[in-house]
C-alpha cells in the first residue's frame, strides 16, 4: 500500500539539513535504516515526482510548463538514484543531463518572473544548487572521485543517501571526507507520530483508533514493537490488518482462525497470531 505522503518531524529534519547542505554549497550525508523514509523525503523535497517524469519526457510545450518550471525553480534539486554496479561516464552523463534540463526549467521561471531578460541564454546549470545522490553505497570509489571533483569544480552542493556505517566508509577517502560539511541521522518514526498515521489508516478504513481503550492500547504497543517505527514495516503490517478487520467466518468453516494468505501474496510481517518484525 503506498500511501499519501506525512510530514513526519524527520522530514522537517532532513528539509532543514539540505537547506544547510545548498546555502553551505558543501557535501552532506544522510544515514538510516532501511525502510524509515530517506527516499520518500529527498524526492519529496526535490518535488522530484512531478519533475521526473516531465524532465525524462521533454516534450512539446504545454499549459503545465509554468507549473514545472515553478516546482524547478522553489527545490532547485537534482535527484539521482545511480544503477547497481554504475558505469562512471554514465554516471557522469546522466547526472549532467539531469542538471542541465533542470536549470532550463529554473531559468525559463526566472524569465517568467522577469529576473532574467535578454535573449542570452547564458549557462542554465548555474541554477541548480544541489545535488542528490540515493543509494550512495552503490558508488565505487572512482564514482566518488568523480563526484569529488564535479564538486570542486561547481561548488554544487552535493547530498549522500545511504545505510547507517556509510559514513564510516567515507573516512576512507581523505579527500572526500575532509569536504563533508554535515552528517544527518534519519531516523524511525517516534510513538506519537506512529499513533498518527495509525489513527489516519484507522480512519481510513472508517474505524477510530482509541489510545484510551486498553485493547486499542495493546494493538499500538504490540505494532509499535513490531515496526520500531520503521515506515515500510508499517506498511507491510496494514495489509495484514485489513485482512484479519475484513474476515468474516463462513457457514461452512469451523475455524476460528483467518484464511491462510494465498502462496502469491507478498509474505507479511505478521502471520496468524504470531507476529514476526521482518526488515531487510
Ligand atoms: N513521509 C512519508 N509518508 C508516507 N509514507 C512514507 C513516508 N516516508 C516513507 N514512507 C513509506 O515508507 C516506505 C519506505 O520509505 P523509503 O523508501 O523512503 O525508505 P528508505 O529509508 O529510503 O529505505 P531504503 O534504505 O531501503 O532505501 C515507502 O514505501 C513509503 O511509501
Ligand atoms: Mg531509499
Amino acid at each position: 500500500m503506498t500511501q499519501a505522503f506525512i510530514i513526519t518531524k524527520e522530514h522537517r529534519r532532513f528539509t532543514e539539513f539540505a537547506n544547510a547542505v545548498r546555502a553551505e554549497q558543501t557535501i552532506g550525508i544522510c544515514h538510516g535504516d532501511a525502510g524509515v523514509g530517506k527516499t520518500n523525503s529527498a524526492r519529496r523535497y526535490a518535488n522530484w515526482d512531478a519533475l521526473e517524469p516531465y524532465l525524462d519526457t521533454w516534450g512539446p510545450r504545454s499549459d503545465d510548463d509554468a507549473k514545472h518550471y515553478a516546482l524547478a525553480n522553489r527545490a532547485r534539486t537534482v535527484f539521482y538514484t545511480p544503477e547497481v554496479l554504475p558505469r562512471h561516464r554514465e554516471l557522469v552523463r546522466d547526472i549532467d543531463h539531469w542538471v542541465s534540463r533542470l536549470g532550463v526549467c529554473i531559468e525559463e521561471h526566472q524569465r517568467a518572473i522577469g529576473k532574467v531578460t535578454g535573449t542570452h541564454v547564458g549557462d542554465a546549470t548555474r541554477w541548480v544548487e544541489l545535488l542528490i545522490v540515493d543509494e550512495a553505497e552503490r558508488l565505487t570509489p572512482t564514482a566518488l572521485e568523480m563526484l569529488r571533483d564535479r564538486y570542486d569544480r561547481t561548488q554544487l552542493a552535493i547530498i549522500l543517501i545511504g545505510m547507517p556505517g556509510i559514513d564510516q566508509r567515507f573516512r576512507h577517502y581523505p579527500q572526500l571526507y575532509s569536504r563533508l560539511g554535515f552528517s544527518h541521522r534519519y531516523r524511525a518514526l517516534g510513538r506519537d507520530e506512529l499513533l498518527f498515521v495509525l489513527d489516519r489508516h484507522w480512519k481510513h478504513l472508517g474505524r477510530t483508533l482509541n489510545p484510551d481503550d486498553f485493547t486499542d492500547a495493546q494493538a499500538v504497543a504490540a505494532i509499535e514493537r513490531i515496526t520500531r517505527g520503521n515506515f515500510r514495516l508499517l506498511e507491510r503490517l496494514f495489509p495484514q490488518i485489513n485482512r484479519v478487520l475484513n474476515w468474516r467466518p463462513s457457514p461452512t468453516t469451523s475455524s476460528k482462525q483467518p484464511p491462510a494468505r494465498s502462496s502469491s501474496a507478498p509474505k507479511p510481517a505478521i502471520e496468524g497470531s504470531q507476529y514476526a518484525a521482518t526488515d531487510r
